[in-house]
């Protein structure tokens, strides 16, 4: 069964999801700012990480480049186990964070999901270490390229890297802060954020436009004009590929999804994704580059109403045993497929970060209700408005950045 007839008759779990997702854009794109970042001296670095290599198993044919001393670890095979130590930085001690998704701010009452780590089989992740973090980058600027799960996983480094060194709020634009560029000047390290949410050029939906138009043969101006400024980026997307659309190539249409007044054929989005994703890849790639794709980060609302009482309300990882399915399976598919297409023929350093596994097993980590303050404060409501698909900072995410320090460290090497 090709894709495109899958997309043509999608489960009715799979219907629930879509229209679950697409509620959540209206719902989460507003933020309150501020920037109070927490000041400690910058220390020494330490090299003390575990001597292992971080490696997803869709790598297994680059393997023969590592180097011979260091152990092959498969991150992301493992489990969440118990963590006493807790979070380096809470919902107040760093100002970055997005307001619903700061869940200690908004009175999350629960706090076991933030005693957790990342256990991989073969080898351990040392714990986020800043300093090493920002002497990897030193002189160096780091992108973040995507959506808001792009925004969810810098947040949380900003976070994380401010409880050693300061970092100045250089510039800021748009809505939401969907443009934003940050210095550390004690490493001479840049941190950026461009809202792109196709990664490709077109334009999103509006009051007067219900679909998203995406221009599959070019990259969005918004990063792609400040690329060759980049030393190493990271992209994620995903989850607004379900919303309706019209596909352009080469300037004619290609089809649409899920555009019923249009006058197009339904394609899908799968196939695009891919495309989107290709077009990305050959346009980043370059000889002294880093290229970083998180892959896609899965939801948990379960086929649940999100307005439904309870619709992610777990408080304990997943144990072992729940393999992906569905949407969150496939758009890893496609995702870990063209970064080992890319890999083949890109000058530079090019991987995924496969975090989609490892965030399969976090129910307890998103927001719920708590994406709005205190939401019982008034009683248990019958309906209220559920979070399930970002990420509670400190939360999960976290850990995405700790395998992600251990990728660039390899890459140093
Ligand atoms: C949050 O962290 C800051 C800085 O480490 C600390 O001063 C503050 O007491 C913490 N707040 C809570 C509620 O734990
Ligand atoms: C900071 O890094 C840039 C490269 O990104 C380099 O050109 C510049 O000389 C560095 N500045 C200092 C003070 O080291
Ligand atoms: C819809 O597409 C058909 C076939 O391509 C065309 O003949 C027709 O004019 C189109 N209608 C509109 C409203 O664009
Ligand atoms: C989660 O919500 C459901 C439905 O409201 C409820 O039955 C269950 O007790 C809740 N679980 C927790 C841990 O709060």
């Amino acid at each position: 069964m090709g894709l495109k007839e899958q997309q043509n008759c999608p489960s009715q779990r799979k219907i629930a999801v879509f229209i679950v997702l697409a509620f959540i854009p209206f719902a989460l794109f507003h933020l309150c700012f501020n920037n109070p970042f927490s000041t400690i001296d910058d220390t020494t670095l330490q090299d003390s990480a575990a001597n292992v290599v971080l490696t997803s198993y869709s790598f297994s044919s680059s393997q023969e480049e590592e180097s011979q001393e260091e152990t092959l670890c498969d991150y992301t095979k493992g489990k969440w186990v118990r963590d006493e130590m807790g979070p380096l930085y809470n919902g107040s001690s760093c100002g970055t964070i997005k307001d619903g998704q700061n869940c200690l701010r908004h009175g999350r009452t629960d706090s076991g999901y933030l005693y957790w780590k990342w256990k991989p089989n073969q080898c351990d992740i040392p714990r986020f270490d800043a300093n090493r973090f920002l002497d990897l980058m030193r002189d160096k600027h780091l992108a973040f390229v995507g959506d808001s799960m792009a925004r969810n996983q810098l947040e949380s480094l900003m976070c994380l890297l401010s409880t050693v060194s300061s970092p100045d709020l250089v510039y800021r634009n748009g809505e939401d802060n969907k443009f934003r560029k940050w210095r550390f000047e004690s490493h001479n390290v840049t941190v950026s954020v461009y809202w792109s949410p196709f990664l490709v050029a077109g334009l999103e939906k509006s009051g007067t436009m219900d679909h998203n138009v995406l221009h599959l043969d070019r990259v969005d101006d918004r990063w792609g004009n400040d690329l060759e400024r980049f030393d190493t980026v990271v992209v994620s997307v995903g989850h607004w590929f379900l919303h309706p659309a019209v596909y352009y190539e080469s300037g004619s249409v290609l089809g649409c999804h899920s555009c019923e007044a249009s006058n197009c054929t339904e394609i899908g989005f799968f196939d695009i994704f891919r495309k989107a994703i290709r077009t990305t890849l050959k346009a980043v790639a370059g000889s002294r580059r880093k290229v970083i794709l998180t892959t896609f980060s899965p939801s948990h609302f379960e086929g649940r109403p999100w307005d439904s009482l309870g619709a992610c309300n777990m408080t304990e990882p997943y144990e072992e045993g729940k393999v992906l399915e569905g949407l969150d399976l496939e758009m890893r598919r496609i995702e870990m497929e063209e970064v080992t297409a890319a890999k083949a023929v890109a000058e530079g350093r090019l991987e995924a970060l496969d975090v989609t596994a490892i965030s399969v097993l976090r129910p307890d980590g998103h927001p719920g209700p708590y994406m709005y303050e205190f939401p019982f404060k008034n009683g248990v409501p019958e309906r209220v408005h559920n979070d399930c698909l970002h990420w509670c900072l400190p939360g999960p995410v976290d850990t995405w950045n700790e395998i992600m320090i251990e990728m660039l460290r390899r890459w140093r090497v």
